[in-house]
């Protein structure tokens, strides 16, 4: 089995289907977003700083993401990963290069449109899930992240998914390409 990386803009069902994936073939579900929601919670002076970044809906630092990223592959050596909103920058993408081989990674592009992403994340109502900050989060996606996919263009392990569909659809398209 390779380490997946699921993109997809915010509310494509990243979180969703690597949580699936890591229950059915026992992978680590790595999600940068949810591991610095962690962190927020110790209320110190970096995650007031942390707080402020996502609630503008813009990137944390590539310098503390992967330094998330080097501690939970430090922690977790024999695991695969499913990696869930890393790399979200082209810095990041030559971070992870430095842990994993390329070679040995599978790449889902959750393709869902921009009316329905907003419909799902407006019916969630997480913190971040104000309409003004789903905006400028589908805005930096598409800024930061659209770049990463052609840095990863050789690789012939690239797939488009279409993200839309309800999730147990989406979950059989992924395990089809999972499992060949
Ligand atoms: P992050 O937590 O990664 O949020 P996001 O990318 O905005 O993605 P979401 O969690 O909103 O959506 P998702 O695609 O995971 O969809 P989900 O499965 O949850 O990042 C948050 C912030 O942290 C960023 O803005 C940034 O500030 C920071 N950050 C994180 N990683 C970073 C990085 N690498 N570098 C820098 N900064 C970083 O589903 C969404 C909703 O839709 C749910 O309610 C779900 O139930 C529903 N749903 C899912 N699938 C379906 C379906 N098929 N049909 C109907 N509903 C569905």
């Amino acid at each position: 089995m390779k380490h997946l990386i699921i993109f997809g803009p915010p509310g494509a069902g990243k979180g969703t289907q690597a949580e699936k994936i890591s229950q059915e073939f026992n992978y680590k579900h790595l999600s940068t977003g949810h591991v610095l929601r962690e962190a927020i919670n110790k209320k110190d002076d970096l995650s007031k700083k942390i707080i402020e970044i996502m609630n503008k809906g813009s990137l944390v630092s590539d310098d503390i993401v992967n330094e998330i990223i080097k501690q939970q592959a430090k922690d977790n050596k024999n695991k695969k990963f499913v990696f869930d909103g890393y790399p979200r920058t082209l810095e990041q993408a030559k971070y992870l290069d430095t842990l994993i081989n390329q070679k040995d990674i599978s790449l889902f592009n959750l393709i869902v449109s921009p009316e329905e992403v907003i419909k799902r994340l407006s019916l969630r109502k997480r913190d971040d899930d104000e309409e003004s900050n789903i905006k400028r989060r589908l805005e930096v996606y598409h800024n930061n992240t659209d770049p990463i996919l052609s840095y990863y263009k050789e690789s012939d392990r690239l797939y488009k998914i279409n993200g839309e569909g309800d999730i147990e659809e989406v979950f059989k398209r992924l395990k089809n390409l999972i499992t060949n």
